[in-house]
């Protein structure tokens, strides 16, 4: 059987897993795509960089054009520019194209299934969420007929790796990043990922496919976890739970609640299990009930994986009618961040004196904050530290009573404002 040529933009991390995969599993991928599979020309930026041993020297090329003569195009370079314009341009030419990259996914999805439409092909992205969980197209097909009703992930690799550093060695946030640089868990500059705007891209993509809508970053409110200190991890795991940066996308009452922010789950939950650098996607949906994904989030053999699954699809409908990617661009009703409804646990510093706990009661129930528990510990002669956790209120009450909080004299500061789990999850 005549081969199909495979046309590779980038070939850094992800790309050389590809041809790595390929290589090791030649025969079961010719098996299963129903021709042989050869990559080149492959598109690098540097040709003169040193690369690994399987990657062919006498493919590479800094053309975008010779990829137009391939049959089928992989993009793994990353990034939005040139990689939009290459990504719009090849499937515009005809050329399917399997793609790891959420940044364009997430800001240009029905930018790209217009491409997509007008070149009369499809476009894959098993890669761009979740590495090597195979999530896309189960939401996509497999449960094509659930109505899903909240999505809440462990999206971050590297946000959960620090956590669960913190959490088990005690280490503070910036030598728990330190650490995950150095064991090649974070990126020199890990601000994205730290900040929660990695795993809101990646909330985007899955929130458009789960409730068929046009969902972008900037509709996530989003807090990293920067914030966190290790003695709320710790007081957390005392009082049985365990702190994950989570991204959640539910219906609620008809709109779409959507917010990447740390939370105490508990530690019974599974997703508290999620250590280090893995992922997993909660789902809750009316027929299915509850299920999760589990799995390596990134790393080039886990995401050559996914792309690789993509890229046999491809060559197996190669010449059929495209099935479109069915980019929904209506928009959705979004619930404001305000609205949302969350349970707190609320660190704050107080004179150890009589009648502050009431101050402190009477402020909350001003806001309608409703209080679950309050736990007290002296601290020095004259100062105490306040933990209260919250029953479900309104985030925006929660952000009045802390500014309201603030102000109060026996009150030296709130220290720390983490949401728990959501109900119901
Ligand atoms: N790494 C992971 O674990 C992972 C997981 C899931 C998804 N992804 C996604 O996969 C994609 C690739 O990630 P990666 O980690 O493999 O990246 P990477 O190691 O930085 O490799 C990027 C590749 O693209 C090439 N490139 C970049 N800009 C270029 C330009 N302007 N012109 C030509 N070539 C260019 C680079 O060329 P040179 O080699 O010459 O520098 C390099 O080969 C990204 O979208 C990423 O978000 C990665």
């Amino acid at each position: 059987l005549k081969p199909v040529r495979v046309a590779m933009l980038g070939c850094g991390t992800v790309g050389t897993g590809v041809l790595a995969l390929l290589a090791d599993n030649r025969e079961a991928i010719t098996a299963k795509a129903g021709r042989p599979i050869e990559v080149g020309p492959i598109v690098v930026r540097d040709l003169k960089k040193e690369r690994a041993p399987i990657v062919p020297r006498d493919s590479l090329t800094r053309r975008f054009e010779d990829v137009l003569a391939a049959d089928v195009v992989i993009e793994v370079m990353g990034g939005m520019t040139p990689a939009r314009d290459w990504i719009l341009k090849a499937l515009s030419a005809g050329r399917p194209v399997v793609t790891a990259n959420k940044d364009v996914m997430a800001e240009h999805g029905v930018e790209v299934a217009a491409a997509a439409r007008a070149g009369g092909v499809d476009v894959f992205f098993e890669a761009a969420v979740g590495g090597g969980i195979p999530i896309i197209r189960s939401l996509k097909e497999s449960l094509a007929g659930t109505r899903v009703r909240r999505i809440a992930g462990i999206l971050n690799g590297t946000t959960n790796y620090v956590l669960t550093r913190m959490a088990e060695a005690g280490t503070d946030l910036r030598a728990a990043v330190a650490e995950a640089q150095a064991a090649g868990f974070a990126e020199a500059d890990p601000r994205a990922d730290l900040d929660g705007l990695d795993a809101a891209r990646k909330l985007a993509i899955l929130a458009s496919i789960a409730f068929s809508a046009r969902v972008l970053p900037s509709d996530v409110a989003v807090e990293g976890i920067g914030g966190l200190k290790a003695h709320d991890i710790e007081s957390g795991q005392r009082l049985g739970w365990a702190c994950k940066l989570l991204a959640v996308a539910e219906q609620v009452g008809g709109r779409i609640s959507l917010r990447v922010h740390p939370a105490f789950v508990e530690k019974s939950h599974p997703l508290a299990s999620v250590r280090d650098s893995y992922n997993a996607i909660y789902l809750q949906g009316d027929a299915i009930g509850d299920a999760m994904f589990y799995g390596r989030g990134a790393g080039s053999l886990p995401t050559a994986s996914a792309v690789m699954g993509d890229l046999i699809e491809a060559v197996r409908f190669l010449g059929q009618p495209a099935r479109g990617l069915q980019a929904a661009e209506g928009r959705p009703d979004f619930l404001p961040p305000g609205e949302a409804v969350s349970r707190f646990y609320l660190r704050m510093q107080a004179l150890d004196r009589p009648g502050v706990l009431a101050q402190v009661a009477a402020v909350l129930g001003r806001h309608d904050v409703n209080i679950h528990s309050v736990m007290q510990t002296p601290e020095g002669e004259r100062s105490a530290e306040l933990i209260v956790r919250t029953h479900p209120v309104r985030e925006a009450s929660i952000t009045n009573a802390l500014t309201e909080l603030g102000r109060l004299e026996a009150v030296a500061g709130v220290r720390a404002c983490i949401r728990l789990q959501p109900d119901g999850l």
